[in-house]
């Protein structure tokens, strides 16, 4: 999936958030497994909300505007597949706060990131406040986000930000060996995994556990647990998942 606004540096203005939405919404879960997403170019992934376009927002109208990226973000974040973004240039503001709604964040190593908000009289606005610190810590995200000072990618790298760093030439390609990585595992197992991990981070430690054993058992209704744990005690290779 592309960002494909290259004119504006992939700046997402509402019809680029709608759209967004809706390519997210049209995913068929039956046949796709992993989305990689990215931006048009090779010098911006997204270089922020749309600056023009909140120029002369109201009150009223800037909250509906965050509201309105945070639930698309949000419906990545716990969308039911893995979403790996390729980040392969500036994630800036609204950039930086899509790539952290994604799973797996890799970049190129033209790769910048930062929430300039503050520099320009807001906050950032489509979950920077919050998944920043929780990505990076408390004490980075602040200085990041007080002094809107941006990262290039070493130092996105190095405070754990993204997971690893190509030349541009070869980020797709790491991108999509990684997703043909998860696609070959069990697709159940894989969604569960997700869904624990993220339904997990979101509550209390007693809780969390209660939520892996619910999905770990889940999971043991799957023709591919059974078929794969076959496999293991028969000594041969799984031919193939089928995602049941
Ligand atoms: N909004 C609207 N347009 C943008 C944009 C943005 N966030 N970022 C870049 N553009 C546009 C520029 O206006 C320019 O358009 P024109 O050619 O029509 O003039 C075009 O993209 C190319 O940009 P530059 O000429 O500025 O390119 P550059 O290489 O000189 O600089 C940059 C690149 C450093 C990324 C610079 O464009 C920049 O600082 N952009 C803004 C980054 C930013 O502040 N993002 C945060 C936005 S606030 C936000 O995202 C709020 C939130 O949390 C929801």
């Amino acid at each position: 999936m592309t960002v494909n606004r290259p004119k504006a540096l992939n700046a997402l203005n509402p019809d680029v958030l709608k759209d967004l939405k809706d390519a997210f919404e049209a995913v068929d879960l039956e046949t796709t497994r992993v989305i990689v997403l990215t931006g048009a170019g090779e010098k911006s992934f997204v270089a922020g909300a749309d600056i023009a376009a909140m120029s002369q927002m109201t009150k009223e109208e800037g909250e509906a505007f965050g509201k309105f990226g945070n639930d698309i973000f949000r419906m990545i974040e716990t969308f039911p597949i893995p979403v790996i973004v390729a980040v392969n240039g500036f994630a800036l503001g609204g950039g930086n706060e899509l790539a952290m709604s994604c799973d797996i964040r890799i970049c190129s190593d033209n790769a910048v990131f930062g929430q300039p908000e503050a520099g320009l009289g807001i906050t950032p606005g489509f979950g920077g406040t919050q998944r920043l610190a929780r990505i990076v810590g408390v004490g980075k995200a602040k200085e990041m986000v007080y002094g809107a000072r941006n990262i290039k990618a070493e130092e996105a790298y190095r405070i754990g930000l993204v997971n690893a760093v190509y030349p541009q030439a070869e980020l797709m390609g790491a991108a999509m060996k990684l997703a043909g990585i998860i696609a070959g595992n069990a697709p159940i197992a894989v969604r569960n995994c997700k869904k624990a991990m993220n339904d997990g981070l979101d509550t209390d430690m007693d809780n969390a556990i209660v939520i892996e054993e619910k999905l770990f058992g889940a999971c043991f209704e799957t023709e591919d647990q059974q078929e794969a744990m076959k496999a293991f005690v028969e000594k041969r290779k799984v031919e193939a998942f089928h995602n049941r």
